[in-house]
């Protein structure tokens, strides 16, 4: 976990983890990259929310990407096994703090549609 640190300018989350998750794609035996890799995204969320449902806190580390080389190094990790997250998990030191959000108005476009449903 120590050589972790080295790989992200997120260093300071991995040193205050207890727990760290790299999450990996398989790319011998995906059958669709794409769809494979929405999973994955989906597989991620769903561990984060077990972390919130637990009372754990946990930051899906997206940057780390950028060694991702590095870490199948470090994991001993074959190249077939291609880094897309690390989640690192620990207990909140603060509650968490209110973010930013754009308006659901701002992302989401309503259609009006004059035709009836059955
Ligand atoms: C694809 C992806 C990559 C992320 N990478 C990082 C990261 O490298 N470092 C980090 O501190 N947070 C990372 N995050 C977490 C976000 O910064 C943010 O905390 C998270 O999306 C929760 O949003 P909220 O603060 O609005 O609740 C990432 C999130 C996503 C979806």
């Amino acid at each position: 976990m120590e050589k972790m640190e080295d790989c992200t300018h997120y260093a300071k989350v991995i040193r205050s983890a207890p727990l760290l998750i790299a999450v990996f794609l398989d790319q011998e035996t995906m059958y669709n990259r794409t769809k494979d890799i929405q999973a994955i995204g989906a597989a991620i969320q769903n561990m984060l929310l077990s972390c919130c449902d637990l009372g754990l806190g946990a930051v899906w580390l997206g940057e780390i990407l950028n060694s991702k080389e590095k870490v199948n190094l470090i994991l001993s990790c074959p190249g077939s096994m291609e880094l897309m997250a690390v989640i690192a998990i620990g207990h909140p030191a603060q509650e968490a703090s209110g973010t930013s959000r754009k308006g659901l108005k701002e992302v989401c476009f309503e259609e009006k549609c004059s035709r009836k449903w059955r």
